[in-house]
C-alpha cells in the first residue's frame, strides 16, 4: 500500500455554470481538498476565478479550499482570498520580487502557506523559503491550462525535493503535484514523494467523476510499494 496522500480535484475543468455540482462530486467521491486555480491573464495566459467565487464555494462546502494563485503581485490578493475562506494560499516564486513578504502576509492570516515553481524554474530558487512554508506545489505542466500532459522530468524533481526536505529536517513540508495527473501515473507521483495530488481533467472530464475520485484512492491502496 502506498503512503497516505490527499487528492485535490481542480475545479478548473468543472462546469463553471454548476460549481455547486462540482462540490457535490467532490463530496460524493470523498475528495480531501478542493483546488482552485486563480489566473490573472498576466502571469499566465488565462483568466479564471477571484475571491467572490471562493466566497461562494466557502458557503457551500466544509472541505479544505486550496487556492493556487497564478498571478503577478500576489501580495494584493492574499487578504481577499483569506477573507473569502481559503484554507491554503499558494503563490508562485516567479511572480513576486519579495517572497518573504508574501509568505508573512499569508502566515498573518492564519492560513496554510504554499510556494510554487514552474517546471523550468530551478529548485534552488525556493530553497531559502522552505522553512517558512507548509507546502511546495510542484508544477508538472506549464501553468495556465488544464488537460496538458505530465512532464516526465517532474518525477525526478519530486524525488529531489523530497530528499532535500528529509535531509534538512523539513519533512513537515508537504509536496503537492499539479498538472497532468491521471489514474495511470498517480502511483508514480505518490511513490516519488507527492503528498497532495491535484487532478482536473481526469476527474471533471470523465463521465463518472465521483468514481474517478474513488479510483484514485482505491488504486493507491491496492498498490504494494517495495
Ligand atoms: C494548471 C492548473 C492545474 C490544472 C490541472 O495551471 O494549475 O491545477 O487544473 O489540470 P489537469 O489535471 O487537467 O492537468
Ligand atoms: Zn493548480
Amino acid at each position: 500500500m502506498l503512503s497516505e496522500f490527499k487528492l485535490a480535484p481542480s475545479i478548473l475543468s468543472a462546469d463553471f455554470s454548476d460549481l455547486k455540482g462540482a462540490l457535490n462530486i467532490c463530496d460524493e467521491g470523498g475528495a480531501d481538498w478542493i483546488h482552485v486555480d486563480v489566473m490573472d491573464n498576466q502571469f499566465v495566459p488565462n483568466l479564471t476565478i477571484g475571491p467572490p467565487v471562493v466566497k461562494s464555494l466557502r458557503k457551500n462546502t466544509e472541505k479544505f479550499i486550496d487556492v493556487h494563485m497564478m498571478v503577478i503581485n500576489p501580495e494584493n490578493l492574499v487578504e481577499p482570498f483569506a477573507r473569502a475562506g481559503a484554507d491554503n494560499i499558494t503563490f508562485h516564486i516567479e511572480a513576486t520580487d519579495n517572497p518573504d513578504e508574501v509568505i508573512d502576509l499569508i502566515r498573518g492570516t492564519g492560513k496554510m502557506v504554499g510556494i510554487s515553481l514552474k517546471p523550468s524554474t530551478p529548485f534552488s530558487e525556493i530553497k531559502p523559503y522552505l522553512d517558512k512554508v507548509d507546502l511546495v506545489l510542484v508544477m508538472s505542466v506549464e501553468p495556465g491550462f488544464g488537460g496538458q500532459g505530465y512532464i516526465e522530468g517532474s518525477t525526478a524533481r519530486i524525488m529531489e525535493i523530497k530528499k532535500y526536505l528529509k535531509d534538512n529536517c523539513l519533512e513537515r513540508v508537504q509536496i503537492q503535484v499539479d498538472g497532468g495527473i491521471k489514474l495511470h501515473n498517480a502511483n508514480e507521483v505518490i511513490s516519488a514523494g507527492g503528498d497532495i495530488l491535484v487532478a482536473g481533467s481526469e476527474v471533471f472530464g470523465s463521465e463518472n467523476p465521483q468514481k474517478v475520485i474513488k479510483d484514485f484512492y482505491a488504486n493507491a491502496k491496492s498498490t504494494v510499494s517495495i
